[in-house]
């Protein structure tokens, strides 16, 4: 029986090993964390993560050929292929701080696995890393391994959080990414064969490591850059009339561009795009190519942007002042489906609403008020952190801060409301009783267009729809910024 170890049970590696496991009943899978209470939380009721789907893959192989554990050096010393699947934030400190990739969680990861290993074996890059990472954890291995010999290979993870599940069973594609020798092919087919179990031959693609790795950051910067190039349409929509879906629709028809990925919004958010971009733009600089730099960095600058103009536009439309009023949230993670709130972009909105003082009541169904006071307590990049990790005090900003139990008690006797994620509930929620209980004029700011602003006008909301044609209450308000 192949035996596998993933070191790192987050929202990567629980789902993925999850599904290997799964599709692959005489493989072994076993994944382990440093985190007693995450690995507590995967072999619980409830898992550590929401996705959609995920409980029951898990449910089905938990205990037959999945496990859950902290004795990490035991299963990784048994292991013939270790998966490495441990954070790599942005740096918060030193040289590249607040661009490169912080590898310390990789390195030592892979120091340790140096340390316990007995048997030969393939290291599975599952992280997303910087270009030339397997050369330097192939550099720890071989200085640290005592006879045992090493292969690594570069395998990213495509999956997107809240339709991890869907994308694990039928990814576009499977990257894998090896040294161009006899043995290092040989490794690439080994784990070939394991997703060769479920994954048609054709979508899966060999390549060279470096190009695996890059590919990586590449794929993420794509998928940003488009968000922030509608996002950027979106501004142009507002000030000259044009309305951004039927724009995005009329752009994605054209069979080169597609229409995926084309909604505008308050923002991306999640713990991926910034951090990835930002290494890219890092590496760029490394490597002496500036220009090239200072074009990725745009659409970090775009985002960035996409936020605070929302936040003017609460202020400025509400008589450029929120002090005092009470704004309702609606969703705080960083998307639908997925709990997981890493950069999201409610945490900038709700600090610039409570930056003008206003009071803030927040509604997520899959958000604890205790990760909000985290989130809200938090400087940027310290999300990965943990030693940062403190939850708001009892300052006066936690007073401006609450948790509301449905949209309903959010909204009651709020000026405004806001709504920052796509969750489907949103879309059928009834208005015309959140606009009788609340302040007049009462406001809605729809930071993902999930809400009919022609309806909406009609019970008596001043609406602002991210890209769409402005209310005549907004078009008078002064310009944002
Ligand atoms: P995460 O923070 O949810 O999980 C990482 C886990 O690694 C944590 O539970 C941590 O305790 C554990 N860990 C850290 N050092 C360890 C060590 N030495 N030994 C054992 N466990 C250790 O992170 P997430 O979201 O799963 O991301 C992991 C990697 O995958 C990152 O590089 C990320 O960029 C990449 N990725 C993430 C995606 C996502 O949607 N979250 C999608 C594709 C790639």
């Amino acid at each position: 029986m192949v035996k596998i170890c993933c070191i790192g049970a987050g929202y990567v590696g629980g789902p993925t090993m999850a599904v290997i496991a799964l599709k692959c009943p005489a493989i072994e899978v076993v994944v382990v964390d440093i985190s007693e209470q995450r690995i507590a939380g995967w072999n619980s009721e409830r898992l550590p993560i929401y996705e959609p789907g995920l409980d029951d893959v898990v449910r089905q192989c938990r205990g037959r050929n999945l496990f859950f554990s902290t004795e990490v050096h035991r299963h990784v010393g048994d292991a013939d292929i270790v998966f490495v699947s441990v954070n790599t934030p942005t740096k918060t400190c030193g040289l590249g701080a607040g661009k490169a990739a912080d590898l310390t969680y990789w390195e030592s990861a892979a120091r340790m696995i140096a340390d316990v290993s007995r048997s030969d074996k393939i290291v599975v890059e599952k992280s997303t890393v910087p270009v030339k990472t397997a050369e330097a954890i192939e550099k720890i291995l071989v200085h640290n391994s005592r006879g045992v010999r090493y292969q690594i290979l570069s395998n990213p993870e495509f999956l997107a959080e809240g339709t991890a599940i869907q994308d694990l069973f039928a990814p576009d594609r499977v990257l894998i990414g090896g040294r161009e020798t006899p043995e290092g092919r040989a490794a690439v087919k080994a784990l070939k064969d394991v997703y060769a179990q479920w994954v048609p031959e054709e979508r899966i693609i060999t390549t060279n490591l470096w190009s695996a790795e890059l590919s990586k950051l590449a794929a993420n910067a794509f998928l940003a850059q488009r968000i922030s190039s509608v996002n950027a349409i979106s501004a142009l929509c507002e000030a000259t009339g044009a309305d951004v879906t039927q724009v995005a629709h009329s752009v994605g028809k054209d069979a080169r561009i597609g229409p995926r990925f084309l909604s505008a919004s308050v923002g991306f958010g999640g713990s991926c795009f910034q951090k990835d971009i930002l290494n890219l733009v890092y590496i760029c600089e490394c490597y002496g190519l500036p220009e090239v730099a200072g074009y990725w960095r745009e659409v970090i600058r775009i985002n960035d942007y996409q936020k605070s103009r929302f936040v003017n536009r609460v202020v400025s439309s509400m008589f450029n002042t929120v002090a005092g009023k009470k704004v309702a949230v609606l969703g705080f993670a960083f998307k639908k489906d997925t709990g997981d709130t890493r950069e999201t972009p409610a945490i900038d909105v709700c600090k610039g609403l409570l930056g003008d003082k206003a009071v803030v009541s927040i509604y997520d169904p899959q958000v604890t008020g205790e990760q909000v006071s985290r989130d809200l307590a938090m400087n940027k990049f310290d999300w990965d952190h943990p030693r940062h990790l403190q939850p708001l005090s009892d300052s006066d900003l936690a007073k401006q801060v609450g948790m509301a139990a449905d949209a309903y008690e959010a909204a009651r006797d709020a000026h405004a409301v806001c709504i920052l994620t796509e969750w489907d509930e949103f879309r059928s929620l009834d208005y015309k009783r959140m606009f009788d209980a609340m302040h007049k004029p009462a406001f809605i700011f729809d930071g993902r267009n999930v809400v009919d602003v022609a309806k909406l006008r009609e019970i008596g909301f001043v609406v602002y729809s991210i890209g769409k044609p402005l209310d005549d209450w907004l078009k008078d308000m002064p310009a944002v910024a």
